[in-house]
């Protein structure tokens, strides 16, 4: 046999094993064989290419820091980089072949199909922040990022997605916003002690001047005059305790949540205007104070929303109480509104609930349509 053909043999046999660099000469019969070496040859520079392209591409799918996934249309995760297989605490083995949805919580609507269907229908790319959960349960909180991938023929063959941690974000947010709460919160505590302390206690000392003195008039005229100013300056106090408690509750301080929520909704400006019912698992828990008063805030904001844009006439409440957490759901009859995440609201109402909830790594989801009140669902980790 033409010892060439052993030699070719031999080259094929390098080339399947990753060797790309060997090459054959040509005879100077350049006869048939040779030009089977030749397109051997041509093989071995093809090869050689595309695989300096693809260790390439690995290598710039492995240097990057943020997650990246390569999904098939179905979902199911085809290649995934290191940084994804760190963060996920997973091998690449165990990932690949799984759909991208196994990596979120179950409850939740399909991630994939938030992705992929706004790129069926025309999108270029999609932008969405999500919760992945890792191998071993953590969750991470991300920034994701959808495109199709195209092919050499400009056919899209398959998506990419990318995920950021951004859980350093969303905590020095979190501290921003606590900051800027907690400065309000002092400011409003400040302001009803000096009302309760100042104003409070000269107003109670003008009441008692008058009604002693109104006790000793003989004139009738002039009697009725001081009657009337000393139930005139009862009616202030009121008022003035009402606002104190709006300003900062003493309740809560010291008797916890549920009883300033008992008082917040016997205040006398909703007598006759709209009834509670409220409902709490036995043994709800105290919480922290700083929490406390955020869950009161939320429902002092529900409860004026309700009345002042819903027209409501009944409002439910319902403290549920688990292990890791507490649940709590608000409920209004009220003529609700379209309500969405995405949607800016003139008001700031809305927005510091959520941002009150989210700094206690808490969810507040709102759900509201026309016609049919207005819910709030409010979930809050437990700290201990
Ligand atoms: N319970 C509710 N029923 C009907 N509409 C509501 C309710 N809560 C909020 N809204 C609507 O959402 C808007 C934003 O509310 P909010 O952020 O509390 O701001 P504000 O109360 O200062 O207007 C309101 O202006 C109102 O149109
Ligand atoms: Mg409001």
């Amino acid at each position: 046999m033409d010892k060439r053909i052993y030699k070719i043999n031999k080259l094929l046999t390098d080339y399947s094993l990753g060797r790309f660099d060997g090459r054959l000469e040509l005879s100077e019969n350049l006869d048939d064989i040779d030009a089977f070496i030749n397109g051997v040859n041509m093989l071995g520079e093809e090869l050689k290419d595309t695989t300096i392209s693809r260790d390439y591409f690995f290598n710039i799918l492995n240097s990057v820091s943020d997650m990246v996934f390569v999904c098939d249309r179905h979902g199911r995760i085809e290649e995934i980089n290191q940084a994804g297989c760190t963060q996920l605490e997973c091998v690449k083995d165990a990932i690949i072949g799984s759909h991208l949805d196994d990596l979120q919580d179950q409850a939740q609507p399909s991630l994939w199909q938030s992705l992929y269907l706004p790129l069926k229908s025309g999108k270029e790319s999609v932008l969405l922040d999500n919760m992945l959960f890792t191998h071993t349960g953590k969750r991470i909180p991300v920034h994701m990022y959808a495109c199709y991938l195209t092919n050499d023929q400009k056919k899209k063959s398959a998506i990419l997605v990318t995920a950021k941690d951004i859980t350093l974000q969303i905590e020095s947010e979190n501290m921003l916003l606590r900051a800027i709460i907690d400065t309000q919160e002092k400011e409003r505590q400040r302001l009803a002690q000096d009302l309760h302390d100042s104003l409070g206690q000269q107003i109670s000392a003008i009441k008692f001047y008058i009604s002693a003195t109104a006790d000793t008039i003989e004139d009738q005229n002039n009697k009725e005059i001081l009657v009337k100013s000393n139930e005139a300056l009862v009616k202030v106090l009121a008022d003035m305790r009402n606002i104190c408690f709006n300003l900062m509750p003493k309740t809560l301080e010291e008797f916890g949540l549920l009883k300033a929520i008992d008082e917040l909704c016997n205040q006398p400006a909703y007598a006759g205007k709209i009834s509670f019912h409220i409902a709490s698992s036995p043994q709800f828990p105290a919480l922290k104070q700083y929490i406390e008063i955020d869950i009161f805030r939320v429902v002092q904001e529900f409860v004026n929303n309700a009345l002042q844009h819903g027209g409501a006439t009944r409002i439910w409440m319902k403290f549920h109480h688990f292990k890791s957490h507490v649940r709590i759901v608000l409920k209004d009859n009220g003529k609700g509104f379209h309500y969405s995440e995405e949607r800016v609201f003139p008001g700031r109402g809305l927005q510091n609930a959520q941002s009150r909830i989210k700094s206690h790594n808490g969810e507040l989801k709102i759900k509201s349509i026309p016609g049919n009140g207005t819910e709030y669902q409010l979930a809050i980790p437990i700290i201990h």
